[in-house]
């Protein structure tokens, strides 16, 4: 018997979501057995898009009540393209994220070896970030409304909500994480000069957590700015704080410059542990992909890594970060994202067996 058991439940979703979580699910079992010190068990759930044109709901009623007990959440993808956004988004994802209050999402971007940057090489190398998103509230709040339907005077209004609570313990959540990084160096994103009420005052609460971290580097970059920078100065960027909405932009611009939607991960996490927290894949649905066989897995596997680590369980996740370098590395068994012609399955089998090897 392992002597840590960890139960993990995990939702496929829609369009690939199943195939690559199937695969890190193969990868996380080898993890378990060759390690010896600890066993997952999985349950699987089949919400998501199919479950909704069947019950009119993304996931059932008591949905986070099933999940409450799980040590994390594996999840895939939510998105179909024959139903509203809205509906697959709000009806799962942020569903779980809002009401289980997954307020920090973290989402390394680094450029793994073997791997091309659309960046000058110089500049790629450079590329070793982790942006932390605000996830329960600012611009994805939820509040606003419509109002005169098709009349002249309609109106559409989503509100951006900034909290004392919600900016000070995500603030924390980064200068934490920033500071225990080799480079202790944080950029906060905002857009203070534009919107004159909620950044301004994201900017002050920032500023009021940074005094308890004097040996932190931080900086306040503009968002536009922003973008520019990661581009052209790289180097210049370690930890990044940023709103919901400004993250999400950015952690697409991240993923793209070390070469493929593919790899991105993501960590949704509760902090204090409360609630399970949820780990995906960045890529999304990918519905021209599905069933094809040639998803890129490896994101699902970086994924893995996140989730393992949040279980305290570092040794295994970090020997899967290197079975997945040995595998971009080696370069001979990449999917067609990242440039190579292998299957799902070929990059699984080759992650597994660089596992193996790196056992003996
Ligand atoms: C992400 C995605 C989602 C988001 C989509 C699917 C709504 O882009 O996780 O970054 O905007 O949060
Ligand atoms: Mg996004």
């Amino acid at each position: 018997m392992a002597e840590r058991n960890y139960k993990i439940a995990m939702i496929g979703g829609d369009g690939i979501g199943p195939e690559v979580l199937e695969a890190g699910h193969r990868v996380l079992q080898t993890l378990a057995i060759e390690d010896g010190g600890f066993a997952l068990s999985f349950t699987g759930y089949d919400w998501g898009s199919a479950y909704y044109r069947q019950h009119g709901l993304m996931m059932p009623a008591d949905g986070l009540s099933q999940l409450e007990d799980y040590d994390a959440i594996y999840f895939g993808s939510a998105g179909d393209p024959s139903l509203p956004d809205d509906i697959t988004l709000w009806g799962l994802r942020l569903a779980i994220c809002q009401g289980f209050d997954q307020y920090a999402n973290v989402r390394p971007a680094r450029l793994l070896p073997g791997i091309v940057s659309p960046l000058r090489e110089d500049l790629g190398r450079e590329i070793d970030w982790v942006i932390v998103r605000e996830n329960s509230e600012g611009e994805y709040a939820g509040i606003g409304g419509r109002v005169h339907r098709s009349l002249p005077l309609e109106i559409g209004m989503d509100v951006a909500v900034f909290t004392r609570t919600g900016v000070e313990r995500i603030a924390r959540y980064a200068c934490e994480l920033a500071m225990s990084r080799p480079r202790q160096k944080l950029t906060i994103v905002t857009k203070s000069n534009a919107q004159r009420h909620g950044m301004v005052f994201w900017d002050e609460v920032c500023q009021e957590v940074l005094v308890d971290y004097p040996g932190l580097d931080a900086d306040f970059t503009l968002v536009d700015a922003m973008t520019q920078r990661m581009v052209l100065r790289p180097w210049s960027i370690d930890t990044v704080l940023a709103t919901n909405l400004h993250a999400d932009v950015l952690s697409d611009l991240a993923v793209a410059l070390t070469g493929s939607l593919g790899i991105g991960a993501t960590a949704n996490l509760d902090p204090e542990r409360r609630r399970p927290s949820m780990f995906e894949p960045i890529h999304g649905s990918a519905f021209d992909l599905v069933g094809k066989g040639i998803a890129n897995p490896l994101g699902a596997f970086w994924t893995a890594s996140l989730m393992l680590d949040h279980l305290g369980e570092t040794t295994a996740s970090q020997r899967l970060m290197q079975a997945i370098e040995i595998v971009t590395s080696r370069g001979e068994v990449l999917p067609p994202d990242l440039g190579g012609t292998a299957s799902t399955a070929d990059v699984t089998a080759a992650v597994i067996a660089a596992l193996r090897g790196a056992n003996n």
